[in-house]
């Protein structure tokens, strides 16, 4: 195309509670310091009964479509792994919330972590078919392990919402992509669970095999070279991947490995995942917008995504920043959205943690607790019921 296509808006939103990495260590002996240090993490956001991925997506778009009007919107993207349904699309729900046009189509896609990046790369493909039209792609997820699993410490829950169209105002996104997919279990859910399966050091070998495999597919098609990119977003399950899978880039390319050198690329990208914990499809997401929000000016920099979702399917990618992008940032709302996260204690954690109603089938009112926007009112008929509040 003759124009540019990127990000035109970018928004996050979070759940209700917050569970803090000293309270879980309080609970399972752990040393704290395997949390903060070892995998990088202080604290996990909670959901609250009534909140879930849908609530989350809508908390999340609602500014977007607030600040840009919904006419321009022919396709709604949601990406997930923790759907709530086996059919519907959760991006519906949200259509409905948000009062999206009915002249619209909405689909959701699931392949693990990576599914967020493929719906901002078919969005790419829409907006290149017709520049007239904008994409809103949603990523929204909660991550949940068993209790006193070695996962349980990288839960998180978080949604993105972003604008994709032509003439973009914070960033545009490049040709070409490094892509790499290997048939590999190092973490999967079977429909019959709540809670993800994971094999924790296979699905770190198999991350940094797969920003191999990416990588070498961006430069086999004529990608940048590594000292172009200011910084690089990683999908960050734990924001110390991050520094583990930038280390071992640039070892793979024949660097000498500096640690000062790799905080300066990462450092900026890990501040909302830290306290958010994994959220899934989103969490790549969140390392862009915690570097927009607290880097210095960015303008015309240039920034590599790596976004990474077991079984495999990695990606490989860059994004330049849009003189101007400053003043479309969101960063007093996503600072909110954490910060006004009740703290839990592991009783309330573990009773929302092991609470059955999704499961069984019956029908139940869920009782109010989240002071957000949008909320789960109920179950009956084995359907969903959703309330703007
Ligand atoms: N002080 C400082 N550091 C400490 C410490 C202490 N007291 N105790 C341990 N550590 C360090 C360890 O040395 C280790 O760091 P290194 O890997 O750099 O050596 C780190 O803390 C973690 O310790 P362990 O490896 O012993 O921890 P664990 O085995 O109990 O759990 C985990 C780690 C496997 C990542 C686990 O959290 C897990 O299963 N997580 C879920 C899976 C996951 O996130 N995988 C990531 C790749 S897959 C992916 O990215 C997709 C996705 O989203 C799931």
């Amino acid at each position: 195309a003759d124009f540019a296509i990127g990000l035109h808006d970018f928004s996050a939103a979070t759940g209700q509670y917050v569970l803090t990495h000293e309270t879980l260590a309080a609970e399972n002996g752990a040393d704290v310091a395997k949390y903060h240090k070892g995998i990088g993490q202080r604290s996990m956001s909670v959901p609250a009964v009534d909140e879930d991925i849908v609530t989350m997506a809508a908390a999340a778009a609602a500014p977007v479509v607030a600040r840009h009007g919904a006419d321009q919107i022919r396709t709604v993207l949601f990406a997930t792994e923790s759907s709530i349904d086996q059919a519907k699309a959760a991006g519906i729900y949200v259509h409905s919330l948000l009062g999206l046009p009915a002249g619209a189509r909405v689909v959701e896609l699931k392949q693990a972590c990576y599914s967020g990046t493929a719906a901002l790369q078919f969005a790419l493909g829409l907006v290149h078919r017709d520049r007239s039209e904008q994409v809103l792609v949603i990523a929204s997820d909660v991550s949940k392990y068993e209790r006193g699993t070695p996962g349980e410490a990288t839960q998180g829950a978080a949604a993105v919402a972003m604008l994709v169209s032509a003439e973009p105002a914070l960033m545009r996104i490049e040709n070409p992509s490094g892509m790499f997919t290997a048939d590999i279990m190092d973490f999967w859910r079977p429909n019959y669970r709540t809670t993800a399966l994971v094999d924790g050091q296979e699905s770190i070998s198999a991350y940094l095999q797969a920003v191999e495999g990416a990588w070498k597919d961006y430069t086999e098609r004529g990608g940048r070279s590594l000292d172009e990119f200011t910084a690089f977003c990683y999908h960050q399950p734990f924001t110390k991947m991050a520094y583990k899978a930038h280390r071992h880039l640039l070892d793979h390319c024949g660097y000498d490995v500096d640690d000062g050198e790799i905080t300066r690329a990462i450092g900026q990208t890990t501040g909302y995942n830290a306290v958010i914990g994994n959220s899934y499809t989103a969490s790549v997401y969140l390392a862009l917008a915690s570097l927009l929000d607290n880097a210095d000016d960015l303008t015309d920099r240039t920034v590599g995504f790596l976004s990474y979702g077991s079984g495999s399917v990695a990606e490989f990618f860059a994004g330049t920043v849009v003189p101007g992008y400053r003043s479309h940032l969101r960063t007093d709302m996503h600072r909110a959205a954490i910060d006004r996260r009740q703290e839990i204690d592991y009783a309330k954690y573990r009773e929302i943690h092991d609470h059955s109603f999704p499961v069984d089938g019956g029908n139940h009112a869920v009782p109010r607790e989240t002071t957000g926007p949008y909320r789960l009112a109920g179950l009956a008929g084995h359907k969903r019921l959703y309330e703007q509040l």
